[in-house]
């Protein structure tokens, strides 16, 4: 399972200390694993094939094929409109590009909230056709039952609480979540369930990082927030906002770590003029 114990590796010039072991392939126990031995799980999205292998190429522990890609890649202003069809697709052309990362596949809006027996054909068949390790679905108490069946045939269970974006039009904002006493007081006990419904780990996504870190301490299992501070058991962040692709979306969380927005379309701007100046393709760009 591991090769090496406290392994170093060099970063942009700096030394940094990226992993307690190292692990070949990710499953749903290293996980469990590394919340016990303390170190933070690493995850990113992926919807494709080539951004799939890029993320695994750069070690990340799991790779969340989310519904964000109905905004990401298909446009739209919320994640409600993406199909069972479409998330398939995208996890099956990520799974076929990975190596070590576990693929977590998000089921779509629709496709699990109150009905458990569909909550478990929807996983099935993203299992199935998708190849995909385990699947994620947003909520507390109200999906329990969808969660236990689900887990009746086998499939690992990510939860997701906090913002959860497809409850937008029930929230109104894409604020912060769980600030006032009652709020938060709920979140940890929709935790204690999905804890206890046998979710192998739970995404907290923008609540205070006080609460989260208390969610992470009470729980057994990995907590992986996004916008939730650093005192939980991981981050996960959305592949093309911390690469810079997208840049109309900046949240106080997001560390972007390119600018690929502005790289690419200057990329493109130089292309045009080499095109349209026949300055490509030269004598060596020819046949
Ligand atoms: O769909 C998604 O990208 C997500 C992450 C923000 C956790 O659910």
């Amino acid at each position: 399972m591991f090769l090496i114990s406290g392994s170093l590796s060099f970063i942009t010039g700096k030394i940094m200390s990226v992993a307690k072991k190292e692990f070949k392939k990710i499953t749903t126990h290293v996980l469990q694993e590394m919340k016990r031995t303390g170190e933070k799980i690493s995850m990113l999205t992926a919807y494709d094939y080539t951004m799939a292998k890029i993320v695994d190429a750069g070690g990340i522990d799991v790779i969340l094929v989310g519904d964000s890609s109905s905004n990401v890649m298909h446009g739209h202003e919320t994640t409600l409109p993406i199909t069972l069809a479409q998330m398939i697709d995208h996890a099956a052309a990520v799974v076929r590009a990975v190596d070590r990362a576990l693929v977590v596949v998000d089921m779509p809006f629709g496709t699990y909230q109150g009905n458990s027996k569909e909550a478990l054909s929807s996983a099935i068949k993203i299992m199935k056709e998708s190849g995909g390790h385990a699947v994620k679905l947003e909520g507390g108490k109200e999906v329990k039952e969808s969660i236990e069946r689900i887990l009746t045939a086998g499939i690992p269970v990510m939860g997701h609480l906090g913002l959860t974006p497809q409850s937008i039009y029930k929230f109104g904002t894409y604020s912060v979540r769980a600030k006032e006493e009652e709020e938060a007081n709920k979140l940890m006990e929709d935790a204690r369930v999905l804890e206890k419904s046998g979710c192998f780990a739970l995404v907290l996504e923008k609540v205070p990082a006080v609460l989260a870190e208390k969610v992470a301490k009470d729980l057994a299992i990995p907590v992986i927030g996004i916008g939730a501070g650093g005192g939980v058991d991981g981050q996960v962040l959305v592949t093309h906002d911390m690469m810079g692709m997208t840049h109309e979306f900046s949240p106080r969380f997001l560390r972007r770590y390119l600018n690929l927005y502005a790289d690419m379309t200057d990329a493109v701007k130089r292309y045009v003029v080499d095109v349209k100046s026949t300055d490509f393709p030269n004598i060596n760009e020819q046949y």
